[in-house]
């Protein structure tokens, strides 16, 4: 299970996100040129993608704008919203009058959301302010036109809190912040209707579908259908690595989405370390890590116990002889590195794939929790042409 050091893949000087890939900050986020290089060498046009952990759907523009057809679940609703708002086109025109209608609405009636500690987040005035927003933006009828906007809110509402955007956690910033909440909707939101426009200038052949879907229980897909699985789960629970609950709440809070979400994340339940996985690295590293912390061990474990029946339910959507693009970060628990791409090979294997090469990355231009991985690693495999 040999590595490769590949530099090209560092993309360097290229920033993760730019276009249609920067509505919206998400953690985390594939690299575009990453997903664009394999999507060509992979897949055809025409062909069917799918991406199980799509986020804030990178992986979604890349297929649209090559042709390939797309289906891409998240199990948390920001991510789905804002990967839904990427690769919808919208009437350009409509959208621009109907932004100047929510700027000048004089909004009466409106409701404050009600969530514990909303004032330790924000200001008074910039409660209200919110929340008039909010309220011309829910009266909007067209479905794409207010979805585009709940995006652009969601963004003024993560710039306007007092939380440090510095990091994935939510703590409160050192120092205020001071910004007009109007002026800076509206500055998102004309640049987010300047970046969709581009989708209505294009012949776009091909269909999306993104989804709202915990993986774990399955994925309404046909079995053997899928043409190139390309995707990026998690690298660890959530608790001890990119906190996406966290990175969500406000504007979750704000847009009225469902919290459930956080409960049913990879590695969000805990469980005993009760029936081995198929992965010798990881019971061996479980082994070190249960000797120094057993509460930490088990944590380990109930993430891969999650992400192997994960990969159980995704491995049998892809058609024999098809390939798959893992890419994952490899992190350290109590002072043991888990090798997630060695950990993963075992699992794929487990379900009908071989290895292909695994290529290791710098990953300086995404972003991450500071300080925590340099690399990451893209793991390409092939589904067996035999019936398993
Ligand atoms: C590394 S991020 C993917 C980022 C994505 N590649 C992008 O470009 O934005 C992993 C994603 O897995 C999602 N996730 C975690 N548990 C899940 C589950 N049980 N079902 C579906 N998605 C899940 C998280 O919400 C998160 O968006």
């Amino acid at each position: 299970m040999n590595r490769l050091r590949d530099e090209s893949l560092d993309f360097k000087g290229v920033p993760a996100g730019q276009g249609l890939h920067s509505i919206h900050p998400y953690p985390a986020m594939f690299h575009f040129l990453l997903v664009r290089k394999f999507l060509k060498e992979l897949s055809s046009e025409g062909d069917l993608v799918l991406d199980p952990f799509c986020g804030s759907g990178v992986s979604a523009v890349e297929a649209l704008l090559s042709g390939r057809n797309y289906v891409g679940y998240d199990i948390n609703p920001l991510a789905v919203l804002i990967a839904k708002v990427r690769t919808t086109p919208i009437p350009t025109e409509k959208a621009l009058k109907l932004l100047g209608l929510i700027l000048k609405q004089e909004v009466k009636d409106y409701e404050v959301p009600n969530f514990p500690n909303i004032e330790y987040w924000f200001d008074e005035d910039v409660i209200e302010e919110l929340a008039k927003l909010r309220a011309a933006i829910f009266s909007v009828e067209d479905d794409r036109l207010q979805n585009l906007f709940k995006v652009a809110f969601s963004e003024t509402v993560r710039l306007v809190s007092k939380a440090d955007l510095g990091e994935f956690k939510l703590v409160r910033a050192k120092k205020a912040k001071r910004e007009d909440v109007k002026l800076l909707f509206e500055v998102i939101a004309r640049r987010n209707i300047v970046r969709v426009s581009v989708l209505s200038k294009l012949p776009l052949k091909a269909f999306v579908e993104i989804q709202q879907l915990n993986v774990l229980e399955g994925l309404p897909l046909q079995d053997q259908s899928v043409d190139l699985l390309i995707t990026s789960p998690p690298y660890g629970d959530s608790k001890t690595t990119v906190a996406y609950e966290q990175f969500s709440k406000l504007s979750i809070k704000w847009l009225g989405l469902d919290e459930g979400f956080k409960n049913h994340q990879l590695g969000a339940k805990e469980k005993s370390c009760e029936k081995a996985l198929p992965s010798e690295e990881l019971n061996e590293c479980l082994e070190e890590i249960k000797r120094r912390d057993p509460k930490r061990a088990r944590e380990v474990y109930s993430f891969y116990a999650d992400l192997y029946r994960a990969i159980e339910n995704i491995s049998k959507k892809v058609q024999p002889g098809k390939h798959a693009v893992v890419v994952v970060g490899n992190r350290q628990v109590r002072g043991v590195e888990l090798p997630t791409d060695k950990i993963c090979v075992s699992f794929f294997r487990h379900f009908g794939f071989t290895h292909t090469a695994t290529l290791v990355r710098e990953i300086s231009n995404k972003r991450m929790p500071s300080g925590t991985m340099k690399h990451e690693y893209v793991v390409i495999l092939q589904k067996i042409s035999i019936k398993f």
